[in-house]
Parts: C-alpha cells; sequence; structure tokens
C-alpha cells in the first residue's frame, strides 16, 4: 500500500458539525479540503453553497469522492482535484479546511502564509499550526484568521 502525508482518517460527524460552526462558511464563498479523503468536509461545504473543490492524492478515494457529488447532485459547487496538495495553489481561496497530521503542520503553515489572501480563514481538524494563534478553538478544532494570526 503506498503511504501518503496524511494517513485516511476521516472527520467524525461531531467534527465535522464543530468544522462546520467555526468555518462560518457563506454562500458563494470559495473553500479548499487539503486531503479530501471520502469527500465528507467537500459535501458538507457545497451543501452549505461554498464552491469547493477537494484535493486528494489516492486515486480510489477521489472516484469515491466523485461519485458521492454526482449522487448529492452537488456537482455545480463542488469539484475534485486528483493531485498532491503541495502541488496546488492556494491563493483563490476564503477557506481552507484539513484534517492533516502533525509533521505536515510547519510546512504547511509557511505555504499558506506564502499564497492565501489575507482574509482567508483556515479550520483545522486536530492539528494546530506551530507559530499561529487560533482565533477559536472548540472540541480541537482550530480556526485560524490569517490577519489575525501571524
Ligand atoms: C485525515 S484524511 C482527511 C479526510 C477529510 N479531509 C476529512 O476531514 O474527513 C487525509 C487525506 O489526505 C490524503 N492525502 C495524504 N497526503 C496527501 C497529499 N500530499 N496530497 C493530497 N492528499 C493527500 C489522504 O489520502 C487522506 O485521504
Amino acid at each position: 500500500m503506498q503511504t501518503y502525508d496524511i494517513p485516511f482518517i476521516p472527520s467524525s460527524d461531531d467534527s465535522v458539525k464543530t468544522m462546520m460552526k467555526l468555518a462560518r462558511p457563506q454562500k458563494g464563498e470559495t473553500a479548499v479540503d487539503l486531503g479530501a479523503g471520502d469527500g465528507k468536509l467537500v459535501i458538507a461545504l457545497a451543501q452549505r453553497g461554498v464552491y469547493v473543490t477537494g484535493v486528494e492524492i489516492d486515486e480510489e478515494r477521489w472516484s469515491l469522492i466523485n461519485a458521492r457529488i454526482k449522487i448529492s447532485q452537488l456537482q455545480d459547487l463542488a469539484k475534485t482535484i486528483h493531485g498532491n496538495l503541495w502541488e496546488q495553489d492556494l491563493s483563490n481561496y476564503d477557506l481552507i479546511v484539513l484534517y492533516g497530521v502533525t509533521s505536515i503542520m510547519e510546512r504547511l503553515e509557511s505555504k499558506i502564509k506564502n499564497e492565501a489572501k489575507s482574509t482567508c480563514r483556515v479550520v483545522s481538524n486536530r492539528f494546530e499550526f506551530p507559530t499561529w494563534q487560533p482565533a477559536e478553538v472548540l472540541d480541537h478544532v482550530y480556526l485560524y484568521r490569517l490577519q489575525k494570526a501571524q
């Protein structure tokens, strides 16, 4: 089996609810899930009217997300990229969500800092960024507002 930067562990239903609560997604916003797994966060954001992109490196999971988007008839809002999160341009998103792992957080902090809009919000399930201050923390979910975090 291939190993990736982040193991596949889907966010729990409670964590998805908490992430949505802290993210406060607005209709028409743009979002990306970095490592989209089985698409739980992609679907949750699209159901709230967000234009969301799920980036997933694993081909089987990427296919599963596409099937779920189709079944949920959310093709107008949700799309996927079968690819590596490190190769994505993060400059066009209002919201970045992830369920990562400790080993990626330092590199990801610097990628987001270099690329994301200053108004971007980042919601991380379980894992904190090493130097940023979260704006809110609830049940191990961290909300960062970039203009205040750094
Ligand atoms: C912890 S799961 C999170 C899934 C989903 N975001 C959620 O919260 O339910 C992480 C996912 O990231 C994917 N992944 C790992 N390394 C990746 C990389 N370099 N680029 C894109 N996806 C990656 C894994 O295949 C896995 O499906």
